[in-house]
């Protein structure tokens, strides 16, 4: 028996994005793209779901597969699940079309987890995120980062924490589990049955565990970072290197481990002071350089990240002065009163050909219910559509941010707009 949730309501956990908040997620999309088209990325669109072996990858163990995956079978018996994250459907795509390394792609798209739903924790989270394949240079890490690091700057977003890790590779890895597991183990009688068997699956899983009781015992756990091998370490100081020079602000974090096994090498986290701690996550991400392997493919390093777009968004308004993105420039107010009229419909294409984003009410509103739609729509601009200016061939301006009044010759208009928002951000 299903829950009895209201079934014409959106499931728990999942929300629609609606105008204008919606205006909010097209600029932030924008500015993603615009940053890591300058870099170089080109989009990618995997699909929505893939066969439940692609993201079995990412770790039998981790909560995300084990627990919380939207897993189904299909009408033809396959085996098939909605994508809990972006990394492994795009090492995927590359291990199946075999693309000129290095491999630079971005992504926009929706994750599905079968998580505890509050605020900033969703059964469906959309992110925007990048992949490099095909290289294990240090300074593809360094330019990952980078990237998230600009589009925070991008959206103006303060407060915000760089964590940094590694978490060595196949040679610096069995050694240091040894010694974990050794440390944890010293202590699991006094810790129950979970820890312990989270211990014997993958005891690198425990050192992010929020149980409380297990606090302690995790603190004094050994760090993987004295662990690395000759070359891991070389590669973390170079990491290191690169973001000092940029300028990039960042902690060492030695028990950061993320949420997949996939990782190796270089980890990060992006942290907002603006949410709660189980929820202060706006991105994170790492290098994964045996996936490829593990999907079949030839051996191929791959760094990336996600960043969740609903978080930033909640970092943003926790801000306070989060910008109004995405109102409209013009809304046209029709005073000529008559219906059908088609003077109000060529100028606003006229603005819209112009580059301008304006709109116009519908259905022969009267001029005061029009001039109140135009205050919803945050318009920058009303312009009117009056019967004494249509006698001089003008319209009336109003400056709806300060209230200001002027009229306008018709003819006049598109070239009085661009100066008057010339250095503004309009969509012309
Ligand atoms: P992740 O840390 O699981 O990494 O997710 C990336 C970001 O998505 C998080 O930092 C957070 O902002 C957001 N996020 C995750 N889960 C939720 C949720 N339930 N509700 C809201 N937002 C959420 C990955 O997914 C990796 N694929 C990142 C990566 C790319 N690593 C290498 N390449």
């Amino acid at each position: 028996m299903p829950p009895a949730d209201d079934v014409f309501r959106a499931p728990k956990g999942v929300h629609d994005v609606l105008p204008p908040e919606s205006a909010r997620w097209v600029d932030l999309v924008a500015r993603f793209a615009r940053r890591v088209r300058r870099a170089g990325y080109g989009m990618v669109v995997s699909p929505l779901f893939e066969h439940v072996e692609v993201f079995e990858r990412v770790g039998e163990h981790t909560d995300v597969v084990a627990k919380e995956m939207y897993a189904f079978t299909d009408k033809g018996g396959r085996q098939l699940a909605l994508r809990p994250e972006g990394t492994a459907g795009v090492v995927r795509a590359y291990v199946q079309h075999h693309p000129t390394p290095p491999w630079k792609v971005w992504y926009v798209a929706p994750n599905f987890r079968y998580e505890r739903a509050q605020k900033g924790r969703y059964r469906q989270h959309w992110q925007v995120g990048v992949e490099v394949l095909g290289t294990d240079d240090p300074g593809a890490d360094v330019e990952v980062i980078a990237l998230l690091d600009g589009f925070y700057r991008d959206l103006g977003l303060t407060g915000v924490k760089l964590l940094l890790n590694s978490m060595g590779d196949a040679e610096s890895r069995p050694g240091y589990v040894a010694a974990l597991r050794e440390h944890l183990l010293a202590h699991a009688d006094a810790l129950g049955d979970e820890f312990r068997a989270r211990v014997h699956a993958n005891p690198l899983r425990v050192l992010d565990a929020k149980v409380e009781d297990w606090q302690d015992v995790i603190e004094r756990a050994p760090q993987l970072t004295e662990h690395l091998s000759e070359a891991s370490r070389v590669h973390f100081e170079l990491v290191q290197e690169g973001l000092q020079a940029l300028g990039i602000d960042y902690e060492l974090a030695p028990r950061l481990v993320r949420g997949f096994d996939y990782y190796t090498s270089t980890t990060f986290e992006f942290q907002t002071a603006a949410l709660d701690a189980a929820q202060n996550a706006i991105g994170g991400g790492g290098r994964y350089d045996g996936l490829a392997e593990q999907m079949g493919g030839a051996p191929t390093p791959g760094i990336g990240f996600g960043a969740g777009i609903e978080r930033v968004m909640l970092a943003l308004d926790a801000q306070g002065d989060a910008p109004m993105l995405g109102g409209l420039d013009v809304f046209l107010v029709d005073g000529l009163g008559a219906p059908g009229g088609t003077e109000s419909l060529v100028l606003v294409e006229l603005l819209r050909e112009a580059g301008f984003a304006a709109d116009r009410a519908f259905g022969g509103r009267s001029v005061k219910a029009q001039w109140k739609a135009a205050d919803r729509a945050g318009a920058r601009f009303g312009v009117m559509l009056g019967r004494d200016e249509a006698a001089r061939d003008a319209v009336a301006v109003k400056d709806l941010f300060s209230g200001e009044q002027v009229e306008v010759p018709r003819t006049g208009l598109v070239a009085w707009l661009q100066a008057r928002t010339a250095g503004e951000e309009t969509t012309a």
